[in-house]
């Protein structure tokens, strides 16, 4: 849906837009990080690293994969049934959206929501400053209604970033959640991330959560294991991160792409294994890898409805709406904090 012609276009002014990095120190914690994860046992690398500037447009690739099919099916939905979404979270809202990248999507909901009322405040929060500022610069030059109050920082304990961006007010605050992002967490960090968020709510305030669902590996294994190699790409751009930020010596070649469904876990499972027994510097101290050990670096965990129940109470909300796709691949649901 295209941006209302009938506000006329405003100036990307100051008091539209402003910056909040709250990501305190991150290039220490991403040297601590990597330490910790490539000294334990099974090496591992948290997930939120994949996106620096390469790694976010990497991401936007994947988007566009024929086998990713996760982007598509939650377009479908926000496009065909926004005006209804919308509706969905009343007459007066502001608007909060954890791991915003690109906000390609978001633009459906925006796009109907302004429909609806004449401004709107919209707070994105994401991890890469890059993506944040550029995508933000893009809505205010399309959506006149707008002002952005965007974070930089860590989506995992959301309340101490949001409280301060989020006084008392008329408007219901609603917090989207989308791309089946809650997937990279841990069910445990899940359930906290969504306690941990409630906090920073008032009750009948939302999360609007899109989901991936379970489906056959089939159509899961190929969405995270390209035959073009871009998601190969994505997560070998972690190591090259540690090479540039951090003056690792990872030879790229020696590591291999591996993504596979683990029924039992319900998770798509990503990893890099060493090609060969191999040593690798970084920072001045050295790791060791046997011939195939892996670094297992993102979990992707996929839904039913049980366990979106489940996840839900865990945070204090309560499902009261759920959109999918016409494939039943994805779903949006409406959560509302009790
Ligand atoms: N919401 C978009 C983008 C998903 S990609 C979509 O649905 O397509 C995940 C986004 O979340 C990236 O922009 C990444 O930079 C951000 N991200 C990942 N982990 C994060 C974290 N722990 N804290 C904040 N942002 C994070
Ligand atoms: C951002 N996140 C929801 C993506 C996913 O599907 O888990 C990240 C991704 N990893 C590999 N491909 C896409």
């Amino acid at each position: 849906m295209q941006p209302s012609l009938a506000v006329a276009a405003q100036p990307v002014t100051r008091e539209r837009f402003a910056i909040h990095d709250a990501a305190a120190a991150p290039i220490s914690s991403f040297a601590a990080d990597v330490r910790r994860g490539l000294t334990a046992a099974p090496k591992f690398l948290l997930p939120h690293y994949f996106y620096d500037a390469l790694g976010s447009a990497l991401f936007s690739a994947i988007c566009e994969l024929p086998e990713y099919y996760v982007t598509r099916a939650e377009d479908e939905i926000l496009r065909e049934r926004g005006a209804e979404i919308a509706a969905s979270f009343g007459p007066a809202v502001r608007l909060v959206e954890l791991g915003s990248g690109s906000a390609r999507k978001t633009r459906h909901l925006i796009s109907a929501i302004v429909e609806r009322q004449s401004t709107l405040e919209y707070i994105p929060v994401d991890v890469d400053a890059g993506i944040l500022t550029a995508s933000a610069h893009e809505l205010l030059t399309d959506y006149p209604q707008l002002s952005i109050h965007a974070i930089c920082g860590d989506f995992r304990e959301p309340a101490a970033l949001l409280r301060p961006h989020l006084p008392p007010s008329d408007e219901r605050t609603i917090v989207l959640f989308l791309g089946s992002s809650i997937g990279n967490l841990d069910p445990s960090e899940s359930g906290a991330m969504l306690a941990n968020l409630r906090t920073a709510l008032a009750p009948g305030d939302a999360l609007f959560l899109g989901a991936d669902l379970r489906k056959s590996p089939s159509i899961l294994e190929p969405a995270y294991d390209d035959p073009l190699g871009v998601t190969a790409a994505f997560n070998l751009n972690l190591l090259g991160r540690i090479n540039r930020e951090l003056g690792g010596t990872f030879d790229l070649a020696s590591f291999a792409h591996r993504a596979f469904y683990n029924e039992t876990a319900g998770r798509i499972e990503m990893h890099l294994v060493s090609r060969k027994a191999q040593r690798v510097l970084i920072d001045g101290y050295e790791i060791a890898f046997a011939e195939g050990e892996s670094i297992h670096t993102e979990n992707s965990h996929k839904y039913d409805d049980a366990t979106l129940r489940t996840l839900a109470n865990a945070g204090g909300f309560t499902i009261e709406q759920r959109w999918t796709d016409r494939n039943g691949y994805f779903a949006d649901l409406l959560m509302v904090a009790r």
